[in-house]
């Protein structure tokens, strides 16, 4: 969770100072998908969720889609994650907001830089993640891990 949330959004910001923002669209799809493969390699499933996915990919399980759904298109405000563990499965899933660093890539289209139009709109055929504001609920950052029998 600490790694797709603060440490990627750490590294974004990096990488836009550095490359601009062409050079980070790199880290939020990159990265992200080598953060949530690991996870998965030590028998953990994680994910970023989103009503309005860029990257098609990204599919929640069922717990995660409905809670996204539960939640609409609001703001971030106000807006409570989960914390469970059910049948011997831990689940966590923490809400994600907009803020004014993401607007470059998921703000209104006219505001994002013609570059990076271009580059997003190679990448994702598909892309609805466009059009957000600061405040935002962007979507979630979800984990959940089978315990050890007792
Ligand atoms: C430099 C461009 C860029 C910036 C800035 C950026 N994103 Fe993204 N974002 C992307 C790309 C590209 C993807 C597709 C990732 C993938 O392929 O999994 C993405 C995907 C996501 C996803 C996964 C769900 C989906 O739509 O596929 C979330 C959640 C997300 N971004 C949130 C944020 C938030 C919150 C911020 C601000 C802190 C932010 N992004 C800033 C480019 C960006």
């Amino acid at each position: 969770m600490k790694q797709l949330g603060g440490e990627l959004k750490a590294r974004l910001q990096a990488a836009m100072a550095d490359g601009g923002p062409e050079a980070a669209v790199r880290v939020c799809a990159d990265e992200a998908q080598a953060i949530t493969a690991g996870l998965r390699a030590e028998g953990m499933r994680a994910g970023r969720a989103s009503l309005r996915l860029r990257n098609p990919n990204n599919t929640a399980p069922a717990w995660v889609q409905q809670w996204l759904e539960v939640q609409g298109e609001r703001k971030a405000d106000g807006v409570v994650g989960i914390d469970t563990i059910d049948n011997g499965t831990a689940r966590v899933l923490q809400p994600i907001a907009v803020d004014g660093i993401c607007l470059t890539c998921h703000g209104a289209p006219q505001a994002i830089p013609p570059s990076v139009r271009t580059l997003l709109r190679e990448r994702y055929a598909q892309d609805r993640a466009t059009g957000y504001s600061p405040g935002d609920l962007r979507g979630a950052i979800w984990a959940e891990v089978a315990l050890p029998k007792p």
